[in-house]
């Protein structure tokens, strides 16, 4: 099949890799021209992927147009703050209907819009045959590097999950299983970012494994507030689009979100964090939506306050660590 993937970040990369193994035709759409020649000279990508290659069935390309010429599915995986943009520009040269698999992870801030709401809103409906969010406990650094990796394909409609997970899975080391809650899939992958960086938070003051399982515990408890709140599926907060994504991504130094709030608890600020930051710090931006969507609709939300306000109010992350453990005592 010819499948398209919008950003050859690092997830792009990754993604282009499996569905290269998976005898596809891919071609990347990139806006640096220099992610494009590395791809297409030398199959590799060592700005975003220090380590692997794609195979010889992976080109790329700075032209959206090309790209999604002779489209029959189209991956997103750009950071969340230009999906809008992107999409808008998609739609201006798409001819032909797509199935769309979105990749990134993020909630959009004022508007508390999911990614496929935005695909929904941009693009001429008529040219979108369905919606699936490829979406689970996933670093590409593993899996560019063929390690064993299971996610999940997350639609409204089961033929197009089913769908993209024959086009994803690999027996080798890519698993995707199927699943329908695409509301509470899209809110766990956005939330989850923002509890990494309470994780790297705790690592750089220098906190343990104690702190670390506290967090996870109470951060799904958070997570299970807002399903609710948006009147998804509980039970999603149980499987990979849930606790599975919330682990990987606290537990683990590949994650750009971890790595974050560890550089703000060592005494760097925001911009100076994001600025050292080769890759998106997605967290950063979905706090602002889940913050104020808290607020809005009643969410007790202490643990996405405290990285708001370290963030954004410049609390430091001690003062934010000492405040939770001075709030009142509860039953659990
Ligand atoms: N990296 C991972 O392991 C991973 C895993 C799962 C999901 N994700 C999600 O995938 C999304 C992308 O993450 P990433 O790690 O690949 O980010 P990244 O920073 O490595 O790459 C983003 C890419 O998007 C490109 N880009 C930015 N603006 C663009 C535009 N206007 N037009 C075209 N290309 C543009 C950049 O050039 C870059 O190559 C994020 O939402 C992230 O949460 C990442």
């Amino acid at each position: 099949m010819k499948v398209t993937v919008i950003g050859g970040g690092s997830w792009g990369s990754a993604l282009a890799r499996i569905l290269g193994d998976n005898n596809h035709d891919v071609i990347i759409f990139d806006r640096s021209i220099d992610i494009v020649n590395e791809i297409n000279e030398n199959h590799t990508n060592k700005s975003k992927l220090p380590v692997g290659t794609l195979p010889l069935n992976v080109s790329a390309t700075n032209s959206l147009e090309l790209a999604l010429s002779e489209a029959l599915v189209v991956v997103i995986a750009v950071p969340t703050k230009v999906i809008r943009s992107v999409l808008k520009q998609m739609n201006l040269v798409l001819t032909h209907r797509c199935l769309f698999v979105n990749a990134s992870k993020g909630l959009e801030p004022d508007t508390y819009l999911r990614v496929s709401e935005i695909v929904y809103q941009e693009i001429n409906n008529n040219f979108i045959e369905d919606f699936v969010a490829l979406t689970g406990p996933s670093h590409a650094e593993e899996v560019i590097n063929q390690l064993l990796t299971i996610i999940c394909a997350v639609s409204l409609n089961k033929q197009a999950a089913k769908t993209v997970q024959s086009l994803f899975n690999n027996s080798k080391y890519f698993r995707v299983y199927t699943s329908y809650d695409l509301k509470g899939s899209e809110i766990c992958g956005a939330l989850k970012n923002i509890y990494a960086i309470a994780s790297g938070m705790l690592t750089g003051c220098g906190l343990g494994d104690n702190a670390k399982a506290g967090l996870i515990s109470r951060a799904l408890v958070e997570m299970r507030r807002f399903v609710v709140a948006f009147g998804a599926s509980e039970e999603t907060i149980y499987g990979l689009t849930g606790v599975g994504d919330l682990v990987v991504t606290t537990t683990s130094e590949h994650s750009r979100n971890f790595q974050a709030g560890y550089r703000l608890a060592t005494g760097k600020n925001l911009e100076e964090t994001i600025a050292s930051m080769t890759m998106v710090v997605e967290g950063a931006r979905t706090v602002v939506a889940a913050y104020q969507y808290a607020r809005v609709n009643n969410i007790e939300t202490p643990i996405i306050d405290a990285v708001y306000d370290v963030l954004y109010n410049r609390k430091p992350v001690k003062t934010a660590i000492n405040q939770l453990m001075k709030r009142s005592l509860k039953d659990e």
